[in-house]
């Protein structure tokens, strides 16, 4: 029985779409613990290429079965979007996908507020998609759950009062026109007979699985750096994507977890705004960014694109317990002549013993540097860690000792059999 947690090392986009998809042929179930349609987490399959929003990337396996747990936010018409597609590619939903009763409701007055936060002076560069709007109105104890969309007076009734309250800030301080309730009511009162079917009690779901000695996998989004409690606050997600959120996001309890997996990219890349120590800027940020095909899957943004920080992986390692990584798009750094790895920070000539989570303080750090050469061979074929080019292993041998973990598993491209395993 394996009851173990993936999370996203970095600012997001580590490459979790791939690498929960690869690892979910060993689990019987797989659960996303937090955030929302925010997420993007890409996968291809043959010819096909899939963005997943909100539903686990098990999903194309199909003997697993996809938990949407408590922690995560739905915005009901990306999820239904989102069940579509799979469908129209004779991927199974009905029957495989459970969505925690405890998991809070997408409003449309959640995305207008996201949008209206994002034109004014405190800019954090968000997706969007309402996620940070939805979340205030959950910890201030007046979100939407999705078992609200079972009981249509309650469900009417908090529309109506939510209305009230966001009306008067959409009409008296944004200056905006006020959000017709008649609409919302119109289109949230008919989701039960479309997702009802999806509702379940979750958290003994999960406990009568483990109990019978099924595996489950814990799938985050974003990535440790955006947590809201251990990244580069404010320029975080609202949620906690690290390993800790695994447990409060889907009822599991920490006595059941037994392991906790990274992703980590072989390089750094961030989107939306934020110190980014390692960052590259010119003509090296814009070729590492084409090479990668560093856009975002939600949103088409460029992502700002930088060295490998072993400092801040270290970091990460500590606050998520990580014991096992995947590193995702060696492939990427084939073009390169000499790499890069930061393996400290210095401020004002100091060198720091700890990862400065103060925005204050990261956008003063001055990243040290080893170099290493590159390997200039295509790898995106290479099946084995023994056929990698030297150079290639001695960089993952660097990065693994410099950021303490043990390396089981190696992306060297976007499809399935691109995957070294060690
Ligand atoms: P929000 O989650 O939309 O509120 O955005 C907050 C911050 O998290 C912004 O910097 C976003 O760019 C970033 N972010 C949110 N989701 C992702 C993701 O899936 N990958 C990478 N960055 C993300």
């Amino acid at each position: 029985m394996e009851v173990s947690v993936l999370v996203g090392s970095q600012w997001g986009d580590e490459g979790k779409g791939k690498v929960v998809d690869i690892l979910s042929s060993r689990f019987n179930i797989v659960v996303r613990y937090q955030g929302g349609a925010n997420a993007g987490h890409t996968i291809e399959i043959e010819d096909k290429k899939f963005v997943l929003h909100l539903i686990p990337s098990g999903i194309l396996r199909d003997d697993v079965i996809c938990v949407i747990g408590n922690g995560v936010v739905i915005d009901p018409k990306a999820l239904l979007d989102e069940i579509e597609l799979l469908e129209s590619y004779n991927i199974k939903v009905k029957g495989r996908l459970l969505i925690s009763r405890n998991a809070h409701l997408i409003m449309p007055y959640h995305k207008t507020l996201d949008s209206i936060n994002e034109s004014g002076n405190s800019k954090i560069g968000t997706t969007g998609r309402g996620i940070g709007p939805c979340y205030i109105d959950k910890y201030a104890r007046k979100g939407i759950k999705i078992s609200d969309l079972e009981n249509k007076p309650l469900l009417e009734e908090k529309i109506r009062t939510n209305l009230e309250e966001k009306n008067q800030l959409f009409t008296r301080i944004y200056n905006q026109d006020a959000i017709d309730v008649e609409a919302i009511l119109k289109e949230y009162l008919e989701y039960d007979k479309l997702i009802g079917q999806y509702i379940a009690d979750v958290p003994s779901y999960l406990y009568n699985a483990i109990e019978e000695g099924k595996s489950i996998l814990l799938e985050g989004a974003q990535g440790a750096l955006l947590d809201v409690d251990h990244g580069t606050y404010p320029y975080v997600t609202s949620s906690n994507p690290t390993s800790g959120g695994a447990c409060t996001g889907s009822g599991i309890p920490p006595t059941k977890i037994t392991s906790v997996i990274g992703i980590v990219k072989a390089y750094t890349t961030r989107v939306g705004l934020g110190p980014f120590p390692t960052e590259l800027d010119g003509d090296e940020g814009e070729m590492l960014r084409k090479t990668g095909a560093e856009y975002g899957a939600t949103t088409g943004r460029p992502r700002r694109c930088g060295w490998y920080d072993a400092f801040l992986m270290n970091y990460s390692r500590m606050i998520n317990g990580i014991q096992r990584v995947a590193i995702t798009k060696l492939d990427v750094l084939s073009y390169m002549d000499e790499i890069k790895i930061c393996v400290g920070y210095e401020i004002d000539g100091q060198r720091l013993s700890y990862f400065p989570t103060d925005v204050e303080l990261l956008s003063k750090a001055k990243p040290v540097y080893e170099v290493m050469p590159g390997w200039k061979t295509d790898i995106s074929k290479v099946k084995y860690f023994s056929d990698l080019p030297v150079n290639a292993q001695n960089y993952l041998g660097f990065i693994a000792e410099k950021s303490g973990f043990e390396i089981s598993i190696v992306s060297v491209g976007p499809k399935r059999e691109q995957t070294i395993e060690l």
